[in-house]
């Protein structure tokens, strides 16, 4: 089965993904991870790409395409794959539909009040990607990772003049594909505004599972 989820930055979308991702025995393949990965490591992509994310806006389609094709050419998405952050224009939407046959979109609906305050207070760590949020979802011992005790870092891109660009450049890119997706008949959907298990809850009930 091959998903992809839409939403504003900050929805949740990352942190469903983990809940889900074992019942549904498929990889959660995040762009924005891909990206942070890239940067952490220094590689030539990440080099080209770190101010991009700093500031909110996109990662030009080429090579955001190009980084894709090759991360699902991989044998863990033989079977299918969670898509998280992509495609996130019309391009790439028509570009991915020529790479595989997509069955749903689950779309994150959440207030940008609501996005905001996650955003703000969101926590992360570098090496094991866990994601937390200091009122939500605190780790148990405040500022470290619960599994390896490294501290938390706050996003570059969760400072708030990134997160006003993240949200104007939301707007006019990505939210698009809601239309584009649901005159395909793809769209399903959820509330994102409840606990995190109960938004797992309505994502598998949209899939029907
Ligand atoms: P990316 O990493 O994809 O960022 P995003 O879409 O802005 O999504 P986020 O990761 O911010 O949010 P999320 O919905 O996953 O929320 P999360 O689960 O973390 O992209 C980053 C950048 O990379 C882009 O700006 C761009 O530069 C580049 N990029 C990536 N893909 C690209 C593409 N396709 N094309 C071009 N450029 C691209 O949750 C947020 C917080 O809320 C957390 O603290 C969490 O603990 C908390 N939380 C989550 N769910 C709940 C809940 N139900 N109740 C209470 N708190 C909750």
């Amino acid at each position: 089965m091959n998903l992809v989820l839409l939403g504003p930055p900050g929805a949740g979308k990352g942190t469903i993904a983990g809940i889900v991702r074992e019942k549904l025995g498929i990889p959660h393949i995040s762009t924005g991870d891909l990206f942070r990965a890239a940067i952490k490591n220094e590689t030539p992509l990440g080099l080209k790409v770190k101010e991009i994310l700093a500031s909110g806006e996109l990662v030009p389609d080429s090579v955001t395409v190009d980084m894709v094709k090759e991360r699902i050419a991989q044998s863990d998405c033989k079977n299918g794959m969670i898509l998280d952050g992509f495609p996130r224009t019309v391009y790439q939407a028509d570009e991915l539909a020529k790479m595989v046959k997509i069955d749903h979109v689950i779309n994150f609906s959440l207030s940008e009040e609501s996005v905001v305050k996650r955003l703000s207070g969101r926590r992360m760590c570098v090496s094991t990607g866990k994601i937390y949020h200091i009122i939500y979802n605190p780790p148990k011992v405040e500022g470290k990772d619960d599994d390896t005790g490294e501290p938390l870092i706050q996003r570059d891109d969760d400072k708030e003049d990134a997160i006003r660009n993240r949200l104007k450049v939301y707007q006019e890119s990505t939210e698009p594909l809601i239309t584009y997706y649901k005159e395909k008949g793809l769209l399903r959907t959820i509330d994102a505004s409840a606990a995190p298990d109960a938004v797992a809850e309505s994502f598998l009930t949209a899939l029907n599972l």
